[in-house]
């Protein structure tokens, strides 16, 4: 099994230029020995970061994503920003399809389709989240949801595409509530979205592909996340945002 064990600090919309600077050398200066082989930390700084933080990155280790991009490659789209306009920037990585995105933005499968496969013809990897509603939970459609959202968000890509994916399970009703997926009920959808992965592609595939879990991680419950089966580290909102509790959480992918 080579999948590589991530934990990625999704900033929201929060820190300015200079606080975002001062985040990341601070993150930059207590990460560094907890960066081994098998293990990947990424930050999403918000777009007026990120040509910043390519630079205070350089030789760190630490990858640099984006919270989102738009899927045409360029025209009249007052606002937004491109997949090409990210890569040039320094960053690697692009969260696409955040529920966030999806409630209050009008986000759907069919856009995260077409956003995924821009990005990855711009040579981003991608972040992508799935992930379902209190309502969608309590009326067990869990599975349904989330299989829908990679089969339509998803699936479109050929393998060498997917190659370039990272998969984050983040269940809307645990994101800024404090409220955390069990383990057991985390690794369940781990797993099911792992054996959906196998299905329409291979089961080498499936194992070579990272699933974050996202979704009220802190220090003190990252640990045992982590160490379930199919958690392959997390997609952090809050935490990340605190150098101190940020690589506390990194700390327990090992
Ligand atoms: P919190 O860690 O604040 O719950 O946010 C999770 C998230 O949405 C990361 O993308």
């Amino acid at each position: 099994m080579t999948r590589l064990k991530i934990v990625a600090g999704n900033w929201k919309m929060h820190k300015t230029l200079e606080e975002s600077q001062s985040l990341i050398t601070e993150i930059r200066g207590i990460v560094r020995d907890e960066i081994r082989s098998n293990t990947k930390v990424i930050v999403c700084p918000p777009y007026i970061a990120l040509a910043a933080a390519t630079r205070l990155l350089e030789g760190t280790g630490i990858g640099l994503g984006a919270q989102n991009c738009h899927f045409e490659e360029q025209g009249a789209f007052t606002g937004e920003i491109s997949a090409g306009m990210i890569k040039s920037t320094g960053a690697e990585y692009v969260i696409i399809g955040h529920s966030e995105r999806r409630q209050y933005f009008g986000e759907t499968n069919e856009t995260t389709a077409l956003k995924s496969k821009t990005a990855i013809r711009h040579g981003l990897h991608v972040i992508f989240c799935v992930g379902e509603t209190l309502s969608q939970r309590e009326d067990k459609s869990y599975f349904r949801v989330v299989e829908a959202q990679l089969q339509e968000g998803l699936f479109h890509l050929d393998r060498k595409e997917f190659s370039h994916i990272v998969i984050a399970y983040e269940p809307v009703w645990a994101i800024g509530t404090g409220l955390t997926a069990s383990p057991e009920q985390a690794q369940e959808m781990h797993a099911y979205i792992r054996k959906v992965v196998g299905m329409h592609y291979t089961d080498e595939i499936a194992n070579n592909t990272s699933i974050l879990y996202g979704g009220s991680v802190k220090p003190d419950n990252a640990q045992t996340l982590f160490s379930q089966g199919d958690i392959d580290g997390g997609l952090i909102g809050g935490a990340a945002l605190k150098a101190r509790d940020f690589v506390d959480i990194v700390k327990g992918m090992h």
